[in-house]
């Protein structure tokens, strides 16, 4: 397995987007712990609870745990600081929860030693401005991202998840601590999927952006390892 942390390319983080624990952990297996991290969703979360969390921290990952927390700012505070208990490495949170769902999850985590990152998702990487639309959204993609992207930083959040094509911009505007995680990574030869804003890993590297998240390019791989590696070997 090439080394991907000798060189300035983003990081790895692997959506463990698996329907049971079998299949989920038969790709965990070949990962190294100290290379990558891992992303629990919606989906392993609601099948395999905190244990799984557990069982993934004794084997050395870090994990990203994908719940998009979207609710009134007392419940958010709530389930933010019971995922910080879990000792997870990064939460994410919707943006468009608004200023005072955002400054409690903030708040949540403020006591905490080892906090988790607050990441905050501005859009989701499957829609295009037609589906912001059709949710009543009139601004642009662009400019809905950098209402969003602003306001979670104005809330003291540790960083975003957005598309690709808007990573380079919101690098310059927020500075280099502020971190950019970016889904919808697709090599040339992948299917997209329900993905719309997709952009491919040296473009990632291009734009800076800080960690990206790669699901389906792998999970549905039937070499993972192959791929993982033409993907660093295409970012260096
Ligand atoms: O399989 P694929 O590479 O498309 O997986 C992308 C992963 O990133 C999924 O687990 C999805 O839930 C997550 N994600 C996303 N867009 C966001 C935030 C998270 O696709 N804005």
């Amino acid at each position: 397995m090439l080394n991907p942390n000798i060189f300035s390319i983003p990081k790895i983080i692997i959506a463990l987007d698996f329907c049971n624990k079998k299949s989920a952990m038969k790709l965990v297996d070949l990962l190294d712990p100290s290379i990558f991290y891992l992303k629990v969703g919606k989906e392993m979360f609601t099948i395999l609870g905190y244990k799984f969390i557990k069982e993934l921290h004794k084997l050395g990952f870090n994990i990203f745990l994908d719940l998009k927390f979207h609710d009134i700012p007392n419940t958010v505070f709530n389930a933010t600081k019971a995922a910080a208990d879990l000792g997870i490495w990064m939460l994410s949170i919707h943006a468009c929860g608004g200023k005072n769902m955002l400054i409690s999850a903030k708040k949540a985590v403020k006591y905490f030693k080892n906090a988790p990152l607050l990441i905050a998702i501005t859009t989701l990487t499957s829609l295009k401005e037609k589906d912001l639309r059709e949710i009543g959204i009139k601004l642009s993609l662009s400019d809905y991202i950098l209402v969003l992207s602003q306001l979670s930083k104005e809330c003291g959040l540790d960083g975003i998840v957005c598309p690709g094509q808007e990573a380079k911009r919101m690098k310059l505007l927020y500075g280099k601590k502020f971190k950019i995680v970016t889904p919808g990574i697709r090599c040339s030869t992948d299917s997209l999927f329900d993905q719309k804003n997709i952009i491919s890993p040296k473009k990632a590297k291009e734009y800076q952006i800080d960690y990206i998240v790669i699901g389906r390019s792998i999970t549905t791989s039937t070499n993972p390892i192959k791929k993982l590696n033409s993907i660093i070997k295409s970012m260096q």
